[in-house]
């Protein structure tokens, strides 16, 4: 497989494998979004880019038996995750969704909650302009992006020990589609305000990503983003080695007592009305 042939379903095993570690790390985020979303009781929810479904369990239990949550992600892999984690769930629908392009009628929900999925859209704009479009008015967008690499170690740190040996994949992290697309507060803002909503409200949420060690680090950095898991399943031993010593040296300054490491994330948090 080449590189840029690498999809979010080629990932899918690894994001089930690290489920339990990812919501532990994130346990603030999504508190805080599903506070942004409320009240979410007998609400009619959509969740773009769902991922592992972790989530969607949430807002089912917070809207209870008399709302609906629909848990969608575009990757065919991930709509297999859903569909396992979320059986049994009566209010819960599993479909595959491109944010791109909401297959659901104007007005079909109370909320449209998304957690690390707007940035990664190429367009984000569409998929905001689709998000408020599907919402009833005075409904609510909750989405969470990540915020600057640059108080985001645990994420930045993989690429660039990674970039540093030569296993550059993908565009820049920062540039459209990328995990640091929307790190910018004032461009969340204008890309829900210029898609229609109001009330827009923008919230850091910080975090900690705890790791055993660096291997662990790096088993679990370099698996979740697909054409960085590529990069590092093609390359010569040697340099994977390699990766993980400037893994290492770059992330020394979070070590914990007994060698594993406690590296800090910040994530943006945004609300808005339809
Ligand atoms: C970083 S993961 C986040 C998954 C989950 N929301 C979470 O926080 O654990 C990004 C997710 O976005 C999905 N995704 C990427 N592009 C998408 C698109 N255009 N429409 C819907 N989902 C998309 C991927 O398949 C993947 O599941």
């Amino acid at each position: 497989m080449s590189l840029s042939q690498c999809t979010w379903s080629d990932v899918a095993q690894d994001w089930d494998r690290w489920r339990d570690r990812i919501e532990e790390g994130d346990s603030g985020i999504t508190a805080a979004l599903l506070d942004a979303a409320a009240p979410l009781a007998g609400s009619r929810v959509l969740e773009l880019a769902a991922g592992t479904g972790e989530v969607a369990a949430r807002i089912a239990d917070a809207v209870g038996p008399d709302g609906s949550v629909v848990a969608s992600d575009e990757a065919e892999g991930m709509v297999a995750l859903l569909t396992g984690r979320l059986a049994g769930l009566d209010n819960v629908e599993v479909r595959r969704i491109d944010a791109r392009r909401i297959a659901s009628p104007d007005d079909a929900y109370d909320a449209v909650v998304c957690r690390m999925g707007l940035m990664l859209v190429a367009d984000p704009a569409d998929a905001a302009t689709e998000a408020r479009r599907v919402l009833r008015p005075g409904g609510r967008l909750a989405a969470a992006v990540w915020a600057d690499p640059s108080v985001n170690p645990w994420l930045a740190s993989v690429g660039m020990a990674a970039m540093m040996h030569g296993l550059v994949a993908g565009g820049p992290p920062t540039g459209p589609g990328g995990p640091f697309s929307l790190a910018d507060p004032e461009a969340v803002r204008a890309l829900l305000e210029d898609a229609g909503f109001t009330d827009v409200r923008v919230d850091a949420v910080d975090g900690v990503r705890h790791y055993d060690g660096v291997e662990e680090h790096l088993d679990m950095g370099g698996s979740l983003a697909p054409p960085l898991s590529a990069a590092l399943a093609a390359a010569a031993p040697e340099t994977v080695t390699a990766v993980g010593e400037t893994l290492r040296q770059l992330t020394s300054a979070y070590l914990t007592d007994d060698g594993g490491l406690d590296l800090p994330l910040r994530a943006l948090v945004a609300s808005a009305t339809a």
